[in-house]
């Protein structure tokens, strides 16, 4: 924001962004801190970029806590502490997010790391994972994370799937494939591998226990990377979401995608007795 408040036009679109994603994942996290009273909560933000959204959102909670007849609505009766982690490769948008961090009075409760996902030093258990935008599979590496990692909570809105455009390209023509109009169709190939790559991530979370949605959190007008996924953990394990993600994954030419790749362990122990791809 300018020092009178108002937001540079270049920054509208993340403003937008930033804010309908908060107003859509705060609801389940209140639920959260209302379920585990007095837990410290541990939140990353995997490839965090200028921390845009932590930082709005450790600061809201913090408002939320330090005022309990806050007039901030709904979070009346949540009694938590909150850890914020932010990770991204990017060393300058790290050192960024310190300097704000601090700027804003957050560094008691946002810590960074300049590295990948991958690499990341983590506490055993995370309680929510979002992800905004993070490149590619870099999605894929921050659900397979929470998975592991327990989160009760997991928010993300992909950006770039190029990984499964590229599986329905090598397909050969001749191979008759009934979705075969849309494979040789490079607009409608690139639509079609973002909405199944999303698909196959909402049956691989139900697989695993948790109770997906997927929706529009800001105007196509403002971004085409407008969808979020929204994951609460229910239970260990679904059959019937497994189920769901075999038979999709057969029917689109049976691709291994990053996520698959990334939780072929945990697919294992969960079903024992199904024959795995
Ligand atoms: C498009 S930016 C989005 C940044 C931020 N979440 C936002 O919405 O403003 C994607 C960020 O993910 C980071 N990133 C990509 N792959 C990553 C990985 N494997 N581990 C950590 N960070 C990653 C990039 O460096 C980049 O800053």
């Amino acid at each position: 924001m300018n020092d009178d408040s108002s937001v540079t036009s270049g920054q509208v679109k993340k403003y937008l962004q930033v804010n309908h994603m908060i107003s859509l994942i705060a609801p389940p996290f209140r639920a959260l801190a209302k379920a585990m009273p007095g837990k410290t909560l541990t939140l990353l933000d995997a490839g965090c970029g200028n921390s845009y959204l932590s930082l709005a959102f450790a600061f809201l909670a913090r408002e939320a806590m330090q005022n309990p007849s806050t007039q901030i609505r709904d979070w009346q009766g949540a009694q938590f502490a909150l850890q914020v982690i932010g990770i991204d490769t990017n060393a300058q948008v790290i050192e960024q997010s310190k300097a704000r961090a601090a700027a804003l009075g957050l560094s008691d409760v946002m810590s960074f790391q300049c590295c990948s996902l991958a690499d990341a030093v983590l506490p055993e258990r995370l309680h929510a994972v979002m992800a905004l935008h993070a490149c590619d599979t870099a999605t894929d590496d921050a659900l397979a994370l929470g998975i592991r990692r327990q989160a009760d909570m997991l928010a993300v809105a992909p950006c770039c799937q190029a990984e499964l455009a590229q599986f329905f390209k090598t397909l050969p023509p001749q191979s008759n494939h009934d979705l075969g109009v849309i494979f040789s169709s490079p607009n409608l190939r690139r639509d079609a591998a973002a909405t199944f790559t999303d698909a196959l991530r909402l049956a691989m979370m139900r697989a695993l226990g948790y109770e997906t949605t997927a929706t529009e959190f800001i105007p196509s007008t403002h971004t085409p990377k407008n969808r979020l996924i929204l994951g609460e953990r229910r239970g260990r394990f679904s059959k019937p979401g497994l189920d769901e993600y075999l038979r999709l994954r057969a029917a689109i030419g049976s691709p291994t995608l990053a996520l698959e790749r990334a939780l072929h362990d945990v697919m294992r122990e969960r079903f024992p007795n199904v024959e795995l791809p």
